[in-house]
Parts: C-alpha cells; sequence; structure tokens
C-alpha cells in the first residue's frame, strides 16, 4: 500500500542506485507506480510512471539521477488512476517543492479545489499532491517551512506519511498521521522510509517518529518537533538488531514458499513467547470475565478469528463472536461496552478497516487487546496490550505463516482459558515440519493435475471450516481462479448444481468429523466430482475420497490447524504453473491502509 523513502546527503552525487533499491525493497506493500525525485541545488529532476520497479528505473534511467536529497515512492492507486500523472513524487505550483507520500487523505476532493480556488497548478488527481501543495499553500503566505507544515498538518485529514523537500535547500521534512514511518542514521546520510526494510540495508541506528511530530533530515543528524508548538523532542536512536535475511529469500524460489518453509521456525518462537509473557494471564482472566467476547479482522486473519472462535467453545465452552471489522462497525459496536473484551487480530497492524472498528469499540468503552505481527504497528500502540505473532517479516502478500501463528495464538489462549496444560502445544513446530515433507511431493503432483481448472471448492466443518476458507482465499489469491471456501453441509444446498465431471473439490476433515464429511465426499462424487481429503490416516476416507492427503496424527485441534499447510503448498505450485507471481499477485497489497 504505497511506500516512501528520502534520503539526505551532504554533497551533490548519484542517487539512482540508492533510491531504485529503497523502493525495491518496499515492493512487497503492493504497488503499480514509480517514482524517484532528486534535488540538486536548484534544480528537482523528477522522473516517475506505472510499472514495476525494474522497468520504470530503466526505462528512465534512474541510476544516473543526482543530488543531495532523493526521494522515492511506490504508489498503489487509491486517488486517481494509476496513470504517470498521478505517480509519485509530485511537484509543487512552480516546482520549487517535491513530495510523495503513503496513505490516504479523505478530504483529498476538498483541499483539490480549495487550491484550485487559490491559483495553484493542481495536475493530478492524486492525494500526494494535495500534500505538497497542503505546504505551498502556507509558504506563499509568508511561514516558515516548520510553521506551513504544521498548519498543512491540520488541514490533511486520514492516514499517511509524508516526506517533502525543496529547492536551494539541505534538508528534506516528514511527518506521518496514522501510518508507520521510520527515520535511519548512518555515516554522513539520514534517511526516513514507510518501514524498515528500505532502511536497514543502509542503517541499523533508527528512530520512529509519532503521530504529531516533524522530523527535519540533514546530513548529518534529525531534529523532531512537535506540530502542536514547534517545540523541538528530543528522542535518542534505538539500534535494530534484527537480520536482514528475514528480508531476502534464503534460496527459495519465492517469499512465499519461502514463509511456508518458515511456519515451524516461526511457532517455535511464537510459543516461546507466549510461554514467557506474563501478559497472557492478564488477557484471559479478562477474557474469563468478559460479558460478551468478539475476534476481529479482515481477510485471513479473519479466518484465523474464525478458528479461534471454534477452539474456544471446544476447549473452554466459552462463545466467541469472530467478525470481520467493518461489519463489527455495523453488527455489534452499537451495542458493545465496557464489560465487553475485543481482540483485533491484524499481520500488518495497520489494516484500516481493523483500525476503524478498534476506534468505534473504544468509543463505546470496550476492553481492546491487539493480535499483529507488526511490532510497532498502529494495531500494537492503540490497543491496551497486543500479542505478538513473532513472525518476522512476512514479505509475501498471501499471508502464509502470520495465518499459523495466529491460529496457535488462539489454540493456546483456548488452553489456557480451560485450564489446560499448554505444554501439550509444544509438538505443533515438529508437526508443522512433518506435514510439509508428507504432503510436499504430492500436493505439487496434484497441484499440476487440477491446474486447468478455474473453478474449485474447499469444503471444511467446526475449525477445518475457517481453514477451509483460508485455503480458498489462497488458492484465489495467487492463482487468480475462481475458488470459495464453504461448510462442508452447505454445498448440497446449492453450489452443488455446479458439480460436473472431474469438478475439484477439496475437503479439510478433522478426525471427530470424520462421517459429516464422508456424507459430503459422496454428495459431489456421486455427480462426478473429483474428492481430495486432508486429513490424518482413517480408513473410511481412503474408502470414499478418491485421493487423501495426509497429515500426521495429533488431537483434533492440531490436525485442523496442519490441514491448511498442503492448501498454501497448493496454491503456491497453481500459481507458478499459470505463471503468476504467488508473491505479489495482481491488484492486491500487503497492507490495506485505506477504506
Ligand atoms: C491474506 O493473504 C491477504 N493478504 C489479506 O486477506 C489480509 O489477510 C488482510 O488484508 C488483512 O491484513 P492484516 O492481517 O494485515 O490486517
Amino acid at each position: 500500500m504505497c511506500g516512501i523513502f528520502g534520503y539526505v546527503t551532504s554533497k551533490d552525487e548519484v542517487l539512482g542506485p540508492i533510491l531504485i533499491e529503497a523502493a525495491r525493497r518496499l515492493t512487497y506493500r503492493g504497488y503499480d507506480s514509480v517514482g524517484a525525485a532528486t534535488i540538486s541545488g536548484s534544480r528537482i529532476d523528477l522522473r516517475k510512471d506505472v510499472g514495476k520497479v525494474d522497468e520504470v528505473a530503466a526505462k528512465y534511467n534512474f541510476a544516473e539521477m543526482r543530488g543531495s536529497r532523493g526521494i522515492a515512492q511506490l504508489r498503489w492507486a487509491t486517488f486517481g488512476e494509476p496513470s504517470q500523472v498521478n505517480a509519485q513524487p509530485h511537484l509543487d505550483s512552480d516546482g520549487d517543492l517535491v513530495g510523495a507520500h503513503n496513505g490516504n487523505v479523505v478530504n483529498n476532493a476538498e483541499l483539490r479545489e480549495q487550491f484550485i480556488a487559490e491559483g495553484l497548478t493542481v495536475r493530478s488527481q492524486n492525494d500526494g499532491e494535495t500534500c505538497v501543495h497542503a505546504v505551498e499553500r502556507y509558504l506563499n503566505r509568508g511561514y516558515e517551512f516548520i510553521d506551513a507544515i504544521r498548519l498543512a498538518y491540520g488541514d490533511l485529514e486520514g492516514d499517511y506519511a509524508f516526506v517533502i523537500g525543496r529547492i536551494d535547500d539541505d534538508k528534506l521534512y516528514a511527518f506521518k498521521k496514522g501510518s508507520g514511518m521510520v527515520v535511519g542514521i548512518g555515516e554522513g546520510f539520514t534517511c526516513v522510509s514507510s518501514d524498515l526494510p528500505s532502511i536497514l540495508p543502509l542503517t541499523r541506528q533508527v528512530i520512529r517518529p509519532q503521530d504529531g511530530e516533524i522530523v527535519t533530515l540533514w546530513a548529518d543528524r534529525v531534529e523532531i518537533r512537535s506540530v502542536k508548538d514547534g517545540k523541538v523532542i528530543n528522542r535518542q536512536p534505538e539500534t535494530v538488531t534484527e537480520s536482514m535475511d528475514a528480508v531476502q529469500k534464503g534460496g527459495y524460489a519465492h517469499f512465499m514458499l519461502k514463509e511456508i518453509h518458515e511456519q515451524a521456525q516461526a511457532a517455535r518462537e511464537l510459543l516461546h513467547v507466549l510461554n514467557g509473557n506474563r501478559e497472557v494471564d492478564g488477557l484471559v482472566a479478562k477474557m474469563k470475565k468478559a460479558r460478551q467476547l468478539y475476534f476481529i479482522g479482515c481477510g485471513t486473519s479473519y479466518h484465523a478469528a474464525s478458528a479461534g472462535a471454534v477452539y474456544f467453545a471446544q476447549l473452554a465452552g466459552r462463545a466467541v463472536i469472530p467478525i470481520l471489522a467493518p461489519q463489527f462497525i455495523a453488527q455489534y459496536a452499537p451495542a458493545v461496552n465496557h464489560d465487553d473484551v475485543g481482540l483485533f487480530v491484524s499481520q500488518s497492524g495497520e489494516t484500516k478497516d481493523v483500525l476503524n472498528a478498534l476506534e468505534a469499540a473504544e468509543a463505546r468503552g470496550m476492553a481492546c487487546f491487539g493480535l499483529a505481527n507488526v511490532v510497532g504497528s498502529t494495531l500494537t500502540k492503540a490497543t491496551s496490550f497486543c500479542l505478538p505473532l513473532c513472525c518476522g517479516y512476512e514479505i509475501s502478500v498471501p499471508a502464509t505463516k502470520t495465518f499459523t501463528n495466529q491460529v496457535i495464538t488462539f489454540l493456546y489462549l483456548a488452553y489456557k482459558m480451560a485450564g489446560k496444560d499448554v505444554r501439550a502445544l509444544d509438538g505443533i513446530p515438529d508437526l508443522i515440519e512433518k506435514t510439509l515433507e508428507m504432503t510436499a511431493p504430492q500436493v505439487e503432483a496434484l497441484a499440476t493435475e487440477i491446474n486447468d481448472w478455474n473453478d474449485l471448492y474447499c469444503l471444511g466443518y467446526g475449525v477445518t471450516y475457517p481453514i477451509a476458507l483460508e485455503g480458498a482465499l489462497k488458492l484465489k489469491e495467487v492463482t487468480y481462479a475462481h475458488c470459495e471456501g464453504m461448510l462442508s453441509t452447505e454445498f448440497k444446498h446449492g453450489p452443488l448444481s455446479a458439480v460436473s465431471k472431474g469438478f475439484p473439490i477439496l475437503f479439510v476433515a478433522a478426525p471427530n468429523d470424520v462421517p459429516l464429511i464422508i456424507s459430503g465426499i459422496n454428495e459431489v462424487k456421486v455427480r462426478g466430482a473429483r474428492t481430495i481429503v486432508i486429513a490424518e490416516e482413517d480408513a473410511r476416507l481412503r474408502a470414499n475420497a478418491d485421493e487423501v492427503i495426509l497429515l500426521p496424527k495429533s488431537d483434533p485441534q492440531i490436525v485442523s490447524l496442519l490441514g491448511v499447510l498442503p492448501l498454501q503448498l497448493l496454491s503456491y505450485h497453481m500459481a507458478v504453473l499459470r505463471g503468476y507471481d504467488p508473491d505479489f499477485p495482481r491488484n492486491l497489497s500487503k497492507t490495506l491502509t485505506v477504506d
């Protein structure tokens, strides 16, 4: 979802390669256009277009761009279609300022009208340009740069991070509202970015600005001021110790495959952290006392929340409402109060739909907790307590390891709710490894066999219902095929009419639900479907399904969770067979910071 990068050095030099590399490291966020600008004395060199980083950089020869300051931006279209004029960075009316943003300025249309009425030159529909003019209008009125930014900040509504520079200066300025932003301090340079991956190869000394703060970047120092009163805020840099391996493919063809194979290790780390986290018991105590419990998320995170709700019911006899974040606002927020507890689930911690739901819940006094992967994200800061998912970076747009760790966290919490011994979960990481080993060759072969089908179904029941939903989401995300996840018992209520000879239907079966799944298998099999069931060894399933993808033996809750792994692998292989990049599916973005 858009990404910005700014770089300040002390002398004029070739900045193109630094900007290209930073842009490459932001690509995982999702984008459709690429741009770069350098400022050298009184000249701004701006190059941008629709396309991939390497294509656009080569076409416009970004590599030769020189200056003492540079800005790179990846845009994922919201305001204005993907086009060269809407691509970022943007100039002000006279071409003295250049800036770029990520996020969403919600009063973009109103502000554009004001700027046009004030005689400013508005060239695009894009809200990044609006940020530039928001500063320009106050500079035109004679304000100093910092004061112009402070006033612009008040005008720009929404969630965004913005970087701006001007000619005949030696600085860049950055500020944010809602979105993430990180500042890096290196030897002879400073930089600013939407997030860490583009900064870590350059420096490990970082500062994380907060909302309502303006950062001024010189080549040798940064200064933070408060938007409110313009006063300097003292903040020492922190040293980031995370390994850069996490943002490289580590020998795998794609991040998605790497991340699928990282699941055992991620689960190990998660369990270790959960076991040592004293706040977990406090959270469980609050959930026990809650009048009503809500698990809230979107997409994959919602599927994990749904699995969690089944675990809570099955293990702890506790009813939970799993709900998609925007629907929570419409359906439950008006009725919640301080006796209720909400657990907000998100990989990125920046999903706008989830943050909106959080805001609605907090407005009603509900006790709000989080479950997020990106440490330092808005969700981790906005909730009273947020459990970390401990997955490291998940670069691939399709979530894999974060889903698994979300589900494990819910299982862990369900065990705690039930007073069960969580040491029973210690075997999960090895079971994940075993599952991937056991299923990989068979799933790769299956991918080839069913790859011609553009309609598929994934069916499950109980915990395997959200697992089937998640498998279907993975398949449609990366193969672009129509794939529906459904409660197995619902298939006869309509979709059955779609079945034709060879039509592939995937079932995920927990041991307790085998008889019910067998009914589902036979309903479609007699109508010509090809039935593939993912389950642990069971003679009844072997006797009824066309094919069994075997999971290692475990308890019913864990087996259900393991069922997602072959579906992740199947999605990956089908995407590759179709010639699609599973890491960056068309039209999708990893972090959805818009409504
Ligand atoms: C998952 O593969 C998708 N990329 C998407 O559904 C995602 O889970 C959803 O956008 C929510 O994101 P979050 O977990 O970062 O909040």
